[in-house]
């Protein structure tokens, strides 16, 4: 029987594959000091928060602990060959343990620390992978945590002095710097700790280093204190690093998804996106707390100068958001909020991870809301992936299915996102390889490659030939 149906995708040539990324689009994989290299007691590293945190029975599951992790402070070499060869990535986000650097967090910087990453970037540079630091992912060097941590404003500018000796250090071969890592996560999570709605009024709880619990007044403080150090680290990146620097910041905003696609609902999500935000991104990006967060939070707003705000909004070359989930979805309401949230229904599909709220258009919706509200002319995933019950088959393969379910169908919402215009210049897949997954210790495993944490052995998952197919194409394989 004759047929006129369209062919089939998979036969499309792939020059002509609708599904293309923007070209010279970065695809990388992403990881962070603590939770893959290890060594937490050698070359002269000083003590970071999470190795006191992760010491005392009770705080993670099973009573795990990062020091050892992927030992990727002495494997990565072999890690960049993974990422190069059966990844097919051309950028690598990293942190850099600001221990290892300035063992008591200011003062005399270590050479052995400094040379790990000069060795670790000489080798991306070999292998033709883009690295981009990461200056804060939440190891802050203990000596630092004892004069108050992120409650002391001084250490705003410890951490500027910090970051300006890096740029310094890596700007020959290092072009792109993520000041923090996930305001929101490390602020609230280890200040207070951090509830997550999952559905249907449930409600997940986070902690983590340093294990406080403040009240809300001095959250707030410690939440103006991070943005301020962002912003001495952004001024302290561009007059001591290289001309041709670029620096932004990494967050985990929270999402608004409009329940429906009109502009109606879209508006209201845009709002309801800059309120959510108004903490961090917003402030970043803007220079002023919102009215209606000074109003909310009342006699424990923040206390801040004009000068604070104009340090906290210096100008960026980019803007990273790190995309997972849904945070609410709303419609459009009339009075002065302008939207309204709707409640996630207990049913509503979920990943592994406790927090994981499935929602593909999560990841179309973030960027677009970045450029709407703020304007932004660069933006990158920062951060994107999901957990998956893997293991390793009697064949010696790891089938992770629904992480390849996972990533398409986000994938599939991020290309929409840049065939609308949207600036997106990049995607980091969280993660690299499996790793140490903060309270879950090794038991939430995030990676593309499957890692065996007693032989130490690395094996590709089915995810990572979805990944590395996905890169040769430059489009969603
Ligand atoms: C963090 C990572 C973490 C990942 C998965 C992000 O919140 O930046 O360090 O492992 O999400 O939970």
């Amino acid at each position: 029987m004759a047929t006129t149906a369209k062919p089939l995708r998979i036969d499309i040539p792939v020059a002509n594959d609708e599904r293309k990324f923007p070209q010279g689009f970065f695809w990388g994989v992403a990881t962070s000091s603590y939770q893959v290299e290890g060594a937490w007691n050698e070359d002269v590293k000083g003590l970071s928060i999470w190795d006191t945190y992760t010491h005392k029975p009770g705080n993670i599951k099973n009573n795990d602990n990062g020091d050892v992790a992927n030992d990727h402070y002495h494997r990565y070499k072999e890690d960049v060959a993974l990422m190069k060869n059966d990844l097919g990535a051309n950028a690598y986000r990293f942190s850099i343990a600001w221990p290892r650097i300035f063992p008591n967090g200011t003062g005399e910087p270590n050479a052995k620390g400094l040379d790990f990453y000069n060795r670790l970037v000489d080798e991306l540079k070999a292998a033709g992978i883009e690295p981009f630091a990461t200056l804060y992912h939440w190891d802050l060097p203990q000596t630092l945590q004892d004069k108050g941590g992120w409650q002391n404003r001084d250490i705003a500018k410890a951490f500027a002095d910090y970051s300006g000796y890096m740029a310094e250090k890596l700007g020959d071969r290092v072009k792109y710097f993520f000041t923090i890592n996930e305001f929101r996560s490390f602020v609230e999570g280890g200040y207070q700790g951090l509830n997550v709605q999952v559905g249907g009024g449930k409600i997940v709880h986070l902690g983590g280093a340093p294990g406080l619990q403040l009240s809300n007044g001095e959250l707030n403080q410690v939440r103006h204190n991070a943005v301020l150090g962002h912003g001495l680290a952004v001024q302290a990146i561009r007059s001591r690093g290289s001309a041709d620097a670029k620096v932004g910041f990494a967050e985990n905003m929270l999402i608004a998804v409009p329940v429906i696609e009109t502009p109606e609902y879209v508006k209201a999500a845009e709002k309801a996106t800059r309120e959510l935000n108004a903490d961090f991104i917003t402030v970043l990006l803007e220079g002023r707390y919102t009215d209606a967060y000074l109003k909310k939070t009342g006699k424990d707003a923040p206390k801040f100068t004009d000068d604070d705000l104009k340090i906290i909004a210096s100008p960026l070359d980019f803007v990273g958001i790190n995309v997972y989930k849904p945070n609410i979805y709303v419609e459009p309401s009339n009075d002065a909020q302008g939207y309204r949230s709707v409640p996630i229904n207990a049913s509503h599909p979920k990943m592994q991870a406790s927090w994981h709220v499935f929602d593909p258009e999560c990841i179309y919706w973030a960027p677009h809301h970045v450029r709407s509200l703020w304007g932004a002319k660069s933006i990158f995933i920062t951060e994107n992936g999901c957990s998956a019950s893997d293991v390793v088959s009697p064949d010696g393969r790891v089938y992770d299915s629904d992480r390849v379910m996972f990533l398409r169908a986000y994938l599939t919402q991020l290309q929409r996102a840049t065939a609308d215009g949207v600036p997106v210049k990049g995607y980091f897949l969280w993660s690299a390889q499996d790793n140490f997954e903060w309270s879950d210790g090794y038991s939430n495993r995030f990676g593309i490659v499957y890692i065996d944490f007693k032989t130490q052995k690395r094996i590709p998952k089915l995810s990572a030939s979805f990944f590395r197919e996905t890169v040769r194409r430059n489009a969603v394989a």
